[in-house]
């Protein structure tokens, strides 16, 4: 049994996917015998609705000067990233000088959107190297986790901030009460905080089991996320489905004033009927992993027996939990391309398959590519458009 992180109710382990690196740990030959692994299993929170992993690396370990990676590596996020921007601005800015949080704001592509005299705006972002890029291009990022600690710094932000921003983060925060606490202390009388994250629903459709990693501590439904808040008389009063990341879902909170509204409540209701709210969406979706381990296993051997080049594209954090629980070495994939200066030259946490600059992704011809950054597909397969055009053929795990 182990602790809900929430209700620190005891809660029995569902999934158990075995032994696991650090899923960003890149890292290179002479460090493998010092390569740190913990046992990644899953738990389900009846009372509130939340999928949880028991064990994860403390955040110092992941999230410090050598963070790999960068929102900016992509131009799709970029775009996603001003389009956020814009709706929040439409939707919420209601005055000059608003101020705004964003809380894991990285290189700072999203705050980018925000400099202007209208907007007084603040980073956190404990990854000092991600943190200094941003400063770099004039945003006021600092190199701190978001709790009250480091939130009582900065005056003008307490109980002053309009709107906390947030995106793929809030599932990485293990201390999620000292989160919606900050949030309370930071936000003004009507402030509103706005997330999206990776959404359950998506994944359970899917069977993307690889957004489960160290940094997801959490995959979050709307269900979760109402009655967390809940708790702390927080109320969701809006979810917008988006497309990032495999399927995400934005969530609009407030302090609670009313009931709930209307179109909340019928995402309420569907999550329902697809028992995306209750245990047996978990069971059926563990069988649903078991299933595709078995399937890509048998697909990666046969492609091996009549002897194949397979190599892989993306080394995407979520490759790690592929890798590692499907046991995929270098035997089978001989490298994996990548743009991230930063994993170029080391090898894959945990399988050590070598990571390549993807500028040499042309140079040897491997008949497939094992497309690991399946979320960022139709950027990739426009960018190697001669790929497929000389014979080539991408796969994923989906
Ligand atoms: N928001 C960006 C980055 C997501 S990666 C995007 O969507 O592309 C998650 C980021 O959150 C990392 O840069 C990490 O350093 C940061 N982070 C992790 N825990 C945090 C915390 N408790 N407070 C603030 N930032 C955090
Ligand atoms: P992500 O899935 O966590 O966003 O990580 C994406 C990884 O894929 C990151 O290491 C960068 C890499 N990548 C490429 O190699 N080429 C690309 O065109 C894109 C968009 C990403």
């Amino acid at each position: 049994m182990f602790k809900c992180k929430i209700t620190k109710k005891k809660i029995p382990q569902i999934i158990d996917f075995g032994k696991m690196p650090i899923a960003n740990g890149f890292l290179k030959k002479k460090d493998f015998k010092r390569e740190f692994f913990y046992n990644m299993g899953v738990s389900f929170s009846k009372d509130i609705s939340l999928l949880q992993l028991n064990n994860h690396p403390k955040p110092e370990m992941m999230f410090n000067k050598d963070y790999p990676f960068f929102t900016s590596s992509s131009n799709f996020m970029k775009n996603h990233f001003k389009n956020y921007a814009n709706w929040a601005k439409k939707k919420y800015v209601k005055k000059n000088e608003t101020k705004i949080i964003e809380i894991g704001s990285n290189d700072g592509t999203f705050l980018q959107n925000f400099r202007s005299k209208n907007f007084l705006h603040l980073g956190f972002e404990p990854s000092k190297n991600v943190s200094l890029i941003a400063r770099k291009n004039g945003i006021n990022s600092i190199v701190k986790f978001f709790n009250r600690k480091n939130l009582i710094k900065f005056d003008k932000f307490v109980n002053k901030t309009d709107l906390i921003f947030g995106a793929n983060v809030v599932c990485h925060i293990p201390d999620l009460v000292e989160f919606i606490l900050t949030c309370d202390l930071a936000l003004n009388e009507n402030g509103k905080v706005i997330f999206e994250e990776p959404y359950l629903g998506s994944m359970y459709k899917k069977v993307s089991y690889d957004q489960i990693y160290d940094e997801h501590i959490f995959m979050f439904s709307i269900t979760s996320i109402k009655k967390i808040f809940e708790i702390f008389d927080f109320q969701l009063i809006d979810v917008l489905p988006q497309n990032t990341h495999g399927g995400s879902m934005r969530y609009v909170l407030e302090r609670k004033k009313s009931k709930l509204n209307r179109k909340v409540k019928k995402y309420l209701e569907n999550e329902k009927k697809e028992n995306i709210n209750d245990v047996s969406g978990v069971i059926r979706f563990k069988k649903n992993c078991e299933l595709s381990k078995e399937k890509l296993q048998y697909k990666l051997n046969d492609l091996k027996r009549r002897k194949k080049f397979i190599c892989g594209y993306g080394a995407t954090s979520k490759s790690t939990t592929i890798l590692n629980y499907c046991n995929i070495n270098s035997k089978t994939i001989d490298c994996i391309f990548d743009t991230t200066p930063n994993k170029i030259g080391k090898y894959s946490p945990g399988m050590h398959i070598p990571i390549v600059d993807y500028k040499n992704f042309n140079k040897k011809f491997y008949e497939y590519a094992f497309l690991f950054a399946w979320n960022h597909r139709k950027e990739i397969e426009k960018k190697e458009k001669t790929y497929l055009k000389s014979g080539g053929k991408w796969i994923t795990h989906l």
